[in-house]
């Protein structure tokens, strides 16, 4: 279908570019929400409308006979999509008894049930933003979180198994039908496999879908099953019956599997998401006093309004808790709205919801005892009985006589319903002063948000408190007014976000470098902070002792779990410039203009396009002009996000590419900070030459005094060498490194610390290995820089026999090779025999380091050897002391 024609058909042909730009074919189009065109920009509600309902159109003919996968859909585009890692939540559906059915149907009549049904999981399902990947007779593969994530996936994947369940057993059949769902959630490999951009393009692989395949399997009829781990990503949003652990076929260990019974009456997401007692507030202190502030002013009967903005996390949801507990024990009336993402398009859901939750309606409840509870709610607000019919029709209760039948065309019902939801909330007020929540407004519908909107005008002369929260790609129109503040969230300090590392922890323990590299990664999004640190929780095998960092597995540091649906729902929105950010992520949390565009290889006008997009959708911050500009993630995570969507290979050809691009074209770069370079080489699988980059980028930071640095990128270094086959100049090469760490270890960790004597030992070995092999180093100063190391460690360890040991073999490599600074070094062993009460080795050992001393003085090389050597620069004052104390000696 042509796009660009279709928006010509509806007059709305000025957003074809942006179509076109953000890449929405016929296949997206469909999928489209109303976030999505806001996002477009449509900013127009009533283009909006127009294209939603066009688009709702679409699906419906889209319906007509066996639908085409997905899959199918997109494998008529040129194929774009390479694999890539994912989490996904994969979800199947099976027509129970379809054997038993094809043994009583003709085939014909057969084949339409199976269309019936198919055609009806397809659209049940687009409806909810999941993804028909295959049909497999009778049963549907379907992916929550590919090709586009959401960052409710898995609540969309039960929500929408549990709506198929109901509109399966309405379809038109012989006999009724019914299905067996199963979800699962985890990585996976999806999308092109073989590389062929054909019939595989959205094949996936991973323990998943076997798990969402053996689940399914063992699921009751009319049952929507999940595992453990989908069950995580829920919170308390649907009530389930835990069935146990089970034992799958090919799955190792018993799983854990629920049945979930229905959507829960949890009263919040932010509730759904918080079971038991909420983490203690953090910060905060200034925001909260503004809000007690304002309710203290509206109580007076000067409305206000806050609008409470900031990004997913930051905490808006819980600000608000806050201020409830704050006021609790006031005489008030309190008002929620929940705005959900999958009802956008859902006139006045929520004031529907908060009318259901007021009247506390039940599961089960017959529509009489409903219209019985909404009789009693709406007595408290002394409503009229023509109103009373308006909420009755809200809330899709028949009409039992009890009210007055309406004849109003549906714009004047509207109007009517909205002139009766001011009029209650006036009443209200009246009576007690109104606390009102809307939260999520970025995902309210357009008649919610105008009867908010009447709310904000309204509100301005009543005893009442209007907080509305959204996250900033919401654009409040109300701002500007006199009782409206706009409070925009920051994000939380170092202290503060410690503190909330110390509330989720709770008397357990955190290695320090942990908790240092969960507060870099989080960067103060409260959100973050939590779900990293219960990930680390998570992942220790002692209850109250979190295991050391060397113990935990770099997975853990990972992006977790849930977060990864938002993060990549986040990216997933950016089309095609989600390429971008995989590149700039591989480069690193900041990258320069130039070198970027050195690797992306795209035109300049479209690269900026794709720059601006990341930055528009608040991913990246820009610093500069480009050219010039470098650019830098706003949040690590995000950028772990993209980066880990990269498999292997197309990651390890990325990495070779910027290390190309590095030595190419940034050689000043490459040179002066060789770490760089030698973290793509890593990556790229360049493995010698990162190896030798690592060490030179070591023995620079040495040069620097960066002591910690230089242990870190030797080590690397050393890592690297390990892996390769042995060549004698390799071996060389990690001898030079293996001793160039023992003095920033020395520095580090101490002179006798393990880890220095570790090293120490190590050297020598490797020394004495390429003796063994014909190979011994040319130079001697390794041997000696290792046996000195030796000396240090054992006479700063009181191990003297050990030192003397140490010191005779220095003497004697010293004398061997007659060099001036090694035989000063040798004069040490002398105060060191001294130290330990064995004076018969010293007078040798001082003299020689005197000779070498005199010598050195008398010669301007020596002396430059002097000035140049530490060790050097340590003795001499020693020997200088010791020689005046022989002369006084000998004076007296
Ligand atoms: N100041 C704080 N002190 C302690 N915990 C906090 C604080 N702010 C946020 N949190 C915690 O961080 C998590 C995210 O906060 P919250 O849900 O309020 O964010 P939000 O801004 O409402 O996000 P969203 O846009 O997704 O609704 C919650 O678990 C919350 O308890
Ligand atoms: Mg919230």
């Amino acid at each position: 279908m042509d796009v660009g024609g279709w928006l010509r058909r509806l007059g709305l042909e000025q957003y074809g570019a942006a179509f076109r730009d953000n890449e929405i074919d016929d296949t997206v189009l469909p999928n489209l929400t109303a976030e999505d065109l806001k996002e477009l920009g449509v900013g127009l509600v009533g283009h909006r409308r127009k294209l939603l309902d066009a688009i709702a159109a679409l699906r419906a003919e889209a319906s007509a006979p066996t639908p085409p996968s997905d899959a199918a859909l997109e494998a008529d585009e040129p194929a774009k999509d390479t694999a890539e890692r994912r989490q996904v939540t994969v979800m199947f559906s099976d027509l129970v008894g379809s054997t038993a059915l094809s043994a009583r149907l003709d085939p014909e009549d057969l084949r339409e049930v199976i269309s019936a049904y198919q055609r009806c999981v397809a659209e049940t399902v687009r409806r909810f933003g999941g993804f028909v990947a295959r049909y497999l007779g009778d049963g549907v593969l379907i992916y929550f979180g590919y090709p586009a994530a959401h960052e409710d996936d898995a609540e969309r994947a039960v929500r929408s198994g549990l709506a198929l369940i109901d509109a399966v057993a309405m379809l038109p059949a012989p006999e009724p039908l019914q299905v067996r769902i199963a979800a699962a959630t985890g990585l996976v490999v999806v999308g092109d496999l073989v590389g062929s951009g054909e019939a595989q393009e959205h094949d996936i692989v991973g323990e998943t879908p076997n798990l969402a395949a053996r689940l399914q399997a063992i699921a009751e009829p009319h049952t929507v099953i999940i595992a453990e781990a989908t069950r995580r990503l829920l919170g308390n949003l649907f009530e389930l019956r835990d069935l146990g652990p089970k034992d799958l076929k090919g799955i190792a260990g018993p799983v854990k599997t629920f049945a979930v019974l229905r959507a829960s009456s949890v009263e919040s997401r932010f509730e759904a998401m918080h079971p038991g007692i909420l983490t203690a507030l953090v910060g905060r202190e200034e925001e909260l006093q503004l809000l007690l502030r304002r309710w203290a002013k509206a109580k007076t009967g000067e409305g206000q309004v806050v609008l409470l903005s900031g990004e997913a996390g930051i905490g808006k949801s819980r600000l608000a808790a806050a201020l409830m507990e704050e006021i609790a024990a006031e005489p008030h009336t309190r008002l929620r709205y929940f705005c959900s993402p999958q009802h956008t398009d859902s006139a006045f859901h929520p004031i529907i919801g908060q009318f259901e939750r007021a009247a506390g309606f039940a599961y089960g409840d017959t529509p009489q005892t409903r219209l019985d509870k909404l009789d009693a709610l709406l007595a408290q607000s002394a409503t009229s009985r023509q109103d009373a019919t308006l909420f009755a029709e809200l809330l899709s209760l028949p009409d039992d006589g009890r009210y007055p039948a309406l004849e109003l065309a549906p714009e004047q019902r509207r109007q009517k319903t909205l002139e009766a939801l001011d009029l209650q909330l006036e009443t209200l007020a009246h009576s007690s002063p109104v606390l009102m929540i809307v939260e999520d407004a970025h995902w309210g519908d357009p008649t919610s948000l105008e009867a908010f909107g009447r709310t904000v005008d309204q509100i301005a002369t009543l005893p009442a408190l209007l907080i509305v929260t959204f996250r900033p790609e919401f654009e409040a129109l109300w701002v500007g007014q006199p009782h409206v503040t706009a409070l925009a969230l920051n994000r939380l300090g170092h202290r503060d976000a410690c503190s909330l590392i110390d509330h989720v922890i709770g008397n357990k323990l955190l290695p320090a470098n942990i908790r240092q590299d969960i507060i870099e990664r989080t960067d103060g999004i409260p959100l973050f902070v939590e779900e990293m640190t219960k990930a680390v929780l998570e992942a220790g095998s002692e209850p109250e002792v979190i295991p050391i960092a060397a113990a935990i597995p770099s997975s853990v540091l990972a992006v977790p779990a849930s977060l990864h649906a938002s993060l990549m729902a986040r990216l997933d929105r950016l089309g095609s410039a989600r390429e971008l950010a995989q590149v700039g992520a591989a480069i690193g949390r900041e990258f320069s203009h130039a070198l970027l565009a050195a690797v992306m290889r795209k035109p300049e006008a479209e690269l900026r396009a794709s720059l601006d997009r990341l930055i528009g959708a608040g991913l990246l911050f820009r610093r500069g002009v480009p050219p010039h500009a470098t650019y830098l993630f706003k949040h690590t995570l995000v950028q772990d996000a993209a980066y880990g969507t990269l498999l292997r290979k197309p990651r390890r050809a990325l990495h070779a590419r910027i290390a190309d691009a590095f030595e190419r074209q940034f050689a000043d770069i490459a040179e002066g900070q060789p770490d760089q370079l030698a973290r793509h080489c890593t990556e790229a699988g360049l493995i010698d030459k990162a190896a030798a980059l690592w060490g030179k980028a070591g023995l620079r930071s040495l040069k620097r005094s960066a002591p910690v640095e230089a242990i870190e990128q030797l080590r690397r270094a050393l890592g690297l060498i390990a892996t390769l086959p042995g060549t004698p100049a390799l071996r060389d090469e990690e001898i030079r490194f293996q001793v160039a760490l023992l003095p920033p270890l020395m520095h580090v960790k101490g002179l006798a610390a393990p880890e220095t004597k570790a090293a120490t030992e190590r050297a020598l070995l490797l020394i004495e290995q390429a003796e063994a092999l014909g190979e011994p180093p040319k130079d001697p100063l390794p041997l000696f820089r290792a046996l000195r190391s030796i000396w240090v460690t054992n006479t700063t360890a009181f191990n003297g026999d050990l030192a003397r040991e140490s010191a005779a073999q220095i003497l004697a490599l010293a004398e061997k090779q007659s060099d001036k600074v090694m035989l000063m070094m040798a004069a040490l062993r002398g105060l060191c025999i001294g130290a330990h009460g064995q004076l018969r080795g010293s007078p040798r050992a001082l003299r020689s380091g005197d000779c070498a001393l005199r010598s050195c003085r008398t010669s301007a090389a020596g002396d430059a050897v002097c000035q140049r050597s530490s060790v050097a620069g340590a003795v001499v004052p020693w020997l200088s002391r010791s020689r005046a104390r022989k002369h006084r000696t000998r004076a007296q």
